[in-house]
């Protein structure tokens, strides 16, 4: 028997469905709510809003789980492959060995620029934020490839697919090498994904980056815990984005924008910044837990709290052990990661963090662990969106199929004036 919720306003009673989730969770289907009663839902910052129906990723925050179509998050952390999480984002199911082949076949075919997109690095300053570069540079994909602004069929979605995830790679690896006046370091069709990246990052002319195994499996397995966590900020603004029916391109470049905030995809470099002031002496870790609780003050202990995780965020749980490995491996005594440390450890302790369940989140150790693989702290966020651009492009699709969806257009409540004449110039 269908579940229902019972509504009463002014005396009168409505019904309203109650839809539940493979795993059990349960929302009241409110879409016939202003037919039926006149009255709209009030939820600034949609905590309590469910957007949309998705196969893609499930979160439980309570327990501290997360799951891509249904494998457990943890599942990737032995051989990490970024290539096949992303295939199975966006097409369901893990690929099997042709599938794969194919996949990896068309990013290696993909993975250079239009030779006249490198001008428009040119055009930036130095100093230009990598973000905004990104941004920018994913829309002028969209000017080298409108074939895909229509998608006729599965195998020009997947082939739109593969061009993004390729050339976000080289765009992130040519906005480095800009803002330091080196070269450009071309992809090389013989290396694997992260490796390929690595190489375009670091690599000199005459002298080839050498990738070391667990370097490469350590970016591989950073860009699977970033590559998708169902309707985030970013994520739901692709979406957004995707309802008015807009391109791909035109979706991500949004989703990057919003990640950019640093309650979002921002928050990996706030807490490097915090971790290095901390370090310089500019001001202890248990100043910092006492800012953090101060309400005065607009002072975040960054990489801390999460809206759906009330628990030790997985990924974060990963990234640190991952953190240790790397460390050990490039025999580097990192001082921020015993700060970070100290800094959980004071947090975990204090009531007011126990009491609103504030925990590590995806951005607390992940800066820690770029910075040991050699990322810059301004690109932090850009390998953050490297990671999320499968995660946004399977819920683009996932959206784009499905005819239930309707264009996004929020309603309010106005509190403004109410009606009032005119007033002409002469007499303001
Ligand atoms: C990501 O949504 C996703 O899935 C995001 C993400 C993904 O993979 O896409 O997981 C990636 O964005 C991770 C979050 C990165 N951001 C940060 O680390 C920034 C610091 N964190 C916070 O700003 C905050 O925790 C948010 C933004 C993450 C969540 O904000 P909410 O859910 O709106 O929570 P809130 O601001 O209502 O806080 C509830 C209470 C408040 O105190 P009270 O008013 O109840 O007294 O907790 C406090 C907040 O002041 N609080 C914090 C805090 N986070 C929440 N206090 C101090 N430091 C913090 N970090």
């Amino acid at each position: 028997m269908a579940q229902t919720a019972t509504l009463t306003i002014d005396g009168k009673t409505y019904e309203l469905p109650i839809i539940v989730g493979t795993e059990g969770e349960k929302a009241i289907d409110i879409t016939k709510l202003r037919d039926q009663t006149g009255l709209i839902t009030y939820d600034p910052g949609f905590g309590n809003t469910g957007s949309c129906k998705s196969a893609i990723t499930f979160i439980d925050g309570e327990k501290g789980i997360l799951r891509y179509r249904g494998i457990p998050v943890e599942a990737f952390e032995t051989n990490p492959n970024f290539v096949e999480v992303a295939y199975l984002l966006i097409f369901g199911h893990l690929p099997n060995a042709q599938e794969k082949l194919n996949f990896s076949e068309r990013l290696t075919k993909n993975e250079l620029l239009n030779e006249s997109m490198k001008h428009h690095f040119e055009g930036f300053p130095v100093t230009a934020p990598p973000m905004a570069i990104l941004s920018a540079m994913i829309n002028t994909l969209s000017c080298y490839h409108h074939q895909f602004f229509e998608l006729e069929d599965n195998d020009a979605f997947m082939e739109m697919a593969a061009r993004l995830i390729s050339k976000i790679r080289t765009i992130a690896a040519f906005s480095y090498r800009r803002s330091l006046g080196l070269p450009f370091i071309y992809p090389d069709p013989k290396l694997r994904y992260c490796a390929n990246f690595l190489h375009m990052m670091f690599s000199l002319p005459y002298e080839q980056y050498y990738i070391e195994p667990e370097i490469e499996d350590a970016m591989n397995l950073l860009l699977i815990l970033h590559a998708d966590h169902e309707q985030n900020c970013s994520t739901s603004t692709v979406r957004i984005v995707e309802s008015s029916e807009a391109n791909c391109f035109a979706s991500c470049a949004a989703g990057v924008c919003a990640l950019w905030g640093r309650l979002h995809g921002g928050a990996n470099e706030k807490v490097l910044e915090m971790l290095e002031k901390i370090h310089q002496g500019g001001i202890t870790p248990e100043e910092c837990i006492k800012m953090a609780k101060d309400k005065n003050s607009s002072f975040r202990l960054m990489g801390f709290g999460h809206r759906v995780y009330k628990n030790y965020d997985p990924r974060a749980k990963i990234i640190k052990t991952m953190v240790d490995k790397v460390l050990t491996k490039r025999k580097i005594n990192d001082p921020l990661i015993n700060i970070a440390r100290r800094i959980e450890e004071l947090a975990l302790a204090d009531s007011y963090f126990i009491d609103r369940k504030l925990y590590p989140n995806v951005d607390f150790y992940s800066g820690i662990m770029l910075r040991a693989l050699g990322i810059p702290t301004n690109m932090f966020t850009v390998i953050f969106a490297m990671g999320r651009l499968p995660g946004w492009i399977a819920q683009w699709r996932e959206q784009h199929m499905d005819s239930s969806m309707r264009i996004a257009r929020p309603r309010q409540i106005y509190i403004g004036n109410n009606e009032m004449s005119f007033v002409p110039l002469e007499q303001r």
